[in-house]
């Protein structure tokens, strides 16, 4: 076994252990460790949520008096105080819906979105990055002065200009890559900090 299969077995027997969804939900829970960006009463809205690794680790830290709410086009069973949407980033109503949900402004937006993999890597990675700019789009709508968001993006020809182009909405941006996302997987998450609205940022 690879030990890159290893770890993958490692995270994916935790996850089963702690009950936990996904692996990926120990993604998140690293990337918070070392940079806190989940706080208790915190409005926190995922994207591409199912089946729910996040939004476990999420409503688990935002507790009773926060609100985690989650849109993926897949069905998510019920979490205990998660609000789940069935819904596509892609499409305006059901946008206007997580709106509506979320009920003014979020302190963080996450986006762990992936498209069904063709196995033409080209074409996937475009694909993502594209769905990571609907999720981008949807940040500047909803997320307050100040907020944070983390973005999975798959890494080809065009992150860099991804990246900068984060860079004009938010003060600090970090690329950071979890223990638990195998790491001959293209996968990088950024994490962006300090949202400001462009025309604010010299
Ligand atoms: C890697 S999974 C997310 C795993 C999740 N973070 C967890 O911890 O359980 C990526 C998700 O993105 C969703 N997705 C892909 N395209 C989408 C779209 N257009 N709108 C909403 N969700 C989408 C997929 O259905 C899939 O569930």
């Amino acid at each position: 076994m690879k030990l890159s299969d290893a770890r993958k077995d490692q995270y994916r027997k935790l996850a089963k252990e702690n009950m936990f969804r996904s692996r990926s939900a120990y993604k998140l829970s690293q990337i918070n460790k070392s940079h806190h960006i989940l706080k208790e009463g915190m409005k926190v809205v995922d994207i591409g949520a199912a089946p729910g690794g996040w939004l476990q680790v999420t409503s688990k830290i935002v507790g009773l008096y926060g609100t985690t709410i989650g849109i993926d086009i897949k069905e998510i069973e019920p979490i205990p105080n998660v609000i789940t949407i069935i819904g596509n980033i892609e499409n305006k109503e059901d946008i206007n819906k997580l709106i509506n949900t979320i009920n003014g402004k979020a302190d963080l937006v996450l986006s762990d979105l992936s498209p069904n993999v063709s196995g033409l890597w080209e074409m996937d990675q475009l694909k993502q990055i594209d769905l990571t700019e609907k999720a981008l789009e949807f940040t500047k709508m909803i997320l307050k002065e100040n907020g944070c968001a983390l973005y999975k993006v798959f890494q080809g020809e065009n992150t860099t200009e991804f990246i900068n182009y984060l860079k004009e909405f938010f003060l600090n941006v970090i690329i950071t890559k979890p223990d638990a996302s195998r790491k001959q997987s293209s996968e990088i998450y950024v994490l962006c900090k300090r949202f400001r609205k462009k025309d604010l940022i010299k």
